[in-house]
């Protein structure tokens, strides 16, 4: 293949590679604590991470008991790491792992949603959130809020400071 085709047919691949919404960076361990302590995790509940990285905050919340978790990544390589450390952790079974977007996967039967994302993915979920979850459902974002929806409760964590937002999905208003 010429220098020209090789070009051309990675200029190709490219366009049907998906760019990620938020670029990968590790929530630390005190954090994920923190993010589910604010989650009032309870026996039932199902933990959403979405863009989950390694699996970190799902593998810590199926720990509680009665948690199960979906961990939904865009990087297979990524969601395959997640997978492993969640097998080493002996808690696989209680994670459905889906590679996928974020913005195109099924979220209605989630009862918490975590994100780390970045403020435009956020506020371009926005709208999925409020209309494809339950009302009660709790969204946890770290360091990222959604705009005009203001969170219910925030907490500052860590050194530097980072700040931890919680929302509950409302119910419908009622039609007059
Ligand atoms: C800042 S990292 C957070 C990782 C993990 N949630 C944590 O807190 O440790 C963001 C993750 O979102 C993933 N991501 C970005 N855009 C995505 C999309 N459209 N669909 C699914 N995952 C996505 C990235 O690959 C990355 O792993």
């Amino acid at each position: 293949m010429s220098a020209a085709e090789l070009a051309l047919a990675s200029g190709l691949a490219l366009l049907f590679v998906q760019l990620p919404d938020a670029p990968y960076e590790e929530t630390p361990p005190e954090i994920v604590e923190r993010m589910l302590h604010l989650a009032d995790l309870h026996p039932g509940d199902v933990v959403y991470d979405l863009g989950c990285g390694d699996g970190r905050i799902v593998i810590a919340a199926v720990r509680r008991p009665g948690v199960r978790g979906v961990c939904v990544e865009l990087d297979p390589a990524r969601l395959k790491w997640a997978r492993e450390v969640a097998e080493n952790a002996g808690v696989s079974s209680l994670i459905r792992f889906v590679q996928g977007d974020l913005f195109e996967v099924p979220i209605q039967d989630a009862t918490v949603v975590t994100l780390y994302l970045l403020r435009p993915t956020n506020l371009r979920l926005r709208p999925r959130l409020l209309r494809e979850l339950r009302p009660g459902t709790r969204v946890i974002s770290l360091r990222f809020d959604m705009g005009n929806w203001e969170a219910e409760r925030t907490e500052q964590v860590g050194d530097p400071p980072r700040t931890i937002y919680r929302w509950t999905i409302p119910e419908p208003r009622p039609v007059r």
